[in-house]
């Protein structure tokens, strides 16, 4: 696809964007420009690069009533010759689409999807940070931009891709982190949209997340209560165990989990290392008794914006499940995981995608 650039009369100085990637935070800070292609009549459509700004919108446009929107998450890393690639696009293009069929969306072709990155980290390349576990994170996303209040697959849409300087996404430098057992709410059923990588899905995590900061958690941890409180993920990423006997346990993709790209490449780098890898059932009560028995050793987060993040504490109602202080293999994993990322660790996988 040919796309054509309108690039900002405004862009940010280098001064000021310097003062940005200082201390990039995560999420707030937006570089100059973004991706949009519309999609109408049936095909995609005039793919561009517009200035980063505000989108005017119809008040009846079908997103703002029934939720019609998917995303993605991946991250532009800068290598030390100045390049600068990101990690095996082409899932998240495919996931994209898998989330575009559960929602009723058009899908767009995976080429067209990594081409769009491209095109706009290539324009706003110098916002790639290169500090440690520092990235550009992109965030592709399609909304139903028809105007029209009737319940029914939109017929517009508008695909766009935007981008942020991130650092740690739990803020200030990695520390584990305490989840919360959210015993009230599901975050998805088995026939819903948990797999899905729709707005909505978040939507329904933050009422939990609310309760999980109440009681000094930054995440909840997800069950299926149908299935014997079988851990499904944490409000936005999934979750691994490290047993005693050299075994990484993660949730079986169930049908309402999201299919990690982090947790699928940890679950080969766990393989390389040695690890046996076990994706199946486990409950919230083999968690706390594997934690008090010692069979557990290790607990930790992954996901695109989380990286991996060691899990330090895991609170049930009155309950303290402290997690082992080991945190070995979990960090092992992740400077494996981010040396492939930043070019430092050989890409045996080919996973690594040139996009500068
Ligand atoms: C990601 O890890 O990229 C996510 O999408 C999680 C979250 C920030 C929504």
């Amino acid at each position: 696809m040919e796309f054509t650039r309108h690039l900002t009369q405004t862009p940010t100085t280098d001064v000021e964007r310097d003062k940005v990637l200082q201390n990039p935070g995560f999420g707030t800070h937006f570089t100059d420009h973004q991706v949009i292609i519309d999609y109408k009549d049936g095909a995609w459509r005039n793919p561009r690069i517009e200035a980063y700004g505000p989108i005017m919108m119809d008040p009846a446009a079908a997103v703002l009533h029934y939720a019609q929107e998917i995303f993605e998450g991946l991250k532009a890393y800068r290598h030390a010759d100045g390049s600068v690639w990101t990690f095996r696009p082409f899932e998240n293009a495919k996931r994209m689409n898998r989330s575009a069929a559960r929602l009723a969306m058009p899908q767009l072709p995976e080429d067209v999807f990594v081409q769009a990155l491209k095109e706009l980290v290539e324009i706003d390349q110098a916002w790639v940070p290169d500090g440690d576990g520092e990235a550009l994170y992109l965030r592709p996303f399609t909304y139903a931009s028809e105007v029209f209040l009737g319940v029914r697959p939109a017929l517009e849409y508008s695909f766009r891709v935007i981008a942020s300087p991130a650092a740690n996404y739990f803020g200030g430098p990695l520390k584990p982190v305490s989840i919360w057992v959210s015993r009230n709410y599901a975050r998805a059923a088995a026939g819903g949209t948990g797999a899905a990588k729709c707005g909505g899905n978040y939507a329904a995590s933050l009422a939990p997340q609310l309760e999980a900061e109440a009681h000094g958690c930054s995440q909840s941890v997800f069950l299926d209560p149908l299935n014997d409180n079988a851990i499904e993920e944490l409000g936005g990423m999934n979750v691994c165990f490290i047993t005693k006997d050299n075994t990484l346990i993660t949730p079986a993709l169930s049908g309402s989990i999201l299919e990690g790209v982090t947790r699928k490449s940890l679950l080969q780098l766990a393989q390389d290392h040695g690890l046996k890898v076990e994706e199946r059932r486990i409950t919230i009560d083999e968690w706390e008794e594997g934690i008090n028995s010692g069979q557990i050793t290790e607990v930790f987060a992954c996901g695109t914006a989380a990286v991996i993040t060691p899990i330090g504490e895991l609170k049930d109602g009155d309950k303290v499940i402290p997690s082992p202080a080991k945190t070995d293999v979990t960090m092992a994993l992740r400077q494996e995981l981010l040396g492939i990322q930043t070019g430092v660790v050989e890409d045996r996988h080919n996973w690594l995608y040139q996009l500068v």
